[in-house]
């Protein structure tokens, strides 16, 4: 049975003061039972504080974005090994803001992939149609595409280490839930597209749904058959929401 993992993108919100409150409010009261995961991933500059904040407890770190290099003269970027050496376990790659607002192709989202995996850390890879998309029918084009990108140069063997999460575009930061039947609809799909060159392998891949997941909604998500935990934004900033899908996953895992 795939683990589930609940992980906290906190996008760009944090300080020092904000984050041990929130920190503390988390570790404290993570839901007894195993089967899940839960994970935050803040701003480069905390990483560091937060990996301190969360030592001892079952909590993971992760960074939303990482350089497609090693190391050397590239400004403001920072390399998968500097995130391996602040103790971050994940990374992710190819958030549909990154995509949309600093032109991120899939071809640069696939090198950012491979970087982190050599570094030893594990991608989570985003992908999602926008609204307009969903509309004309192209949905299923839309994430191949991305999905391709990493398959073709990384290898499906890749994904053995490697998360994958399902994000809609249209239902970041909106309010806007995907139905749990629209959501699977598309996990299904990218598990199959994986499963046409290793079907062992394509089992095994935790594919999250991402997007205005909320306590109210999480447990309807979660119950579907490849939906494999949650990419989180709004909810992730305040523990007491965080909590309720990890409560979500904890019962999720325990009656599958
Ligand atoms: P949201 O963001 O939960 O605020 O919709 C999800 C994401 O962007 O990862």
């Amino acid at each position: 049975m795939r683990e589930i993992l609940v992980a906290g993108n906190w996008k760009m919100n944090g300080s020092t003061t904000a984050n041990k409150a929130l920190i503390s409010g988390i570790v404290s009261a993570v839901p007894e039972g195993s089967g899940f995961r839960l994970l935050v991933c803040p701003p480069f500059p905390f990483l560091a504080s937060v990996a301190n904040l969360l030592s001892g407890s079952k909590v993971a770190l992760g960074a939303q974005n990482v350089s497609e290099h090693d190391s050397g003269a590239f400004t403001g970027e920072t390399s998968a090994s500097m995130l391996k050496d602040v103790g971050c376990e994940y990374v992710i790659v190819g958030h549909s803001e990154r995509r949309a607002m600093y032109a991120e192709t899939s071809v640069q989202v696939a090198a950012k992939f491979q970087a982190a995996q050599t570094a030893g850390i594990i991608p989570i890879l985003c992908v999602g149609e926008t609204l307009a998309q969903r509309e004309s029918g192209t949905t299923q084009e839309v994430i191949d595409e991305q999905l391709d990108a990493v398959l073709d140069s990384a290898g499906v063997e890749a994904f053995a280490t490697a998360v994958i999460a399902y994000e809609p575009v249209w239902a970041i930061g909106t309010g806007m839930t995907a139905t749990p039947e629209q959501a699977q609809d598309v996990h299904k799909h990218i598990r199959a597209r994986l499963a046409e060159q290793n079907a062992v392998l394509a089992d095994k891949v935790q594919i999250l749904y991402g997007g205005s997941m909320k306590g109210e909604n999480a447990a309807g998500l979660l119950c579907m058959p490849d939906i494999d935990g949650g990419l989180i934004g709004g909810a992730s900033l305040k523990a007491n929401d965080f909590l309720a899908i990890a409560k979500a996953a904890a019962q999720s895992y325990t009656n599958s």
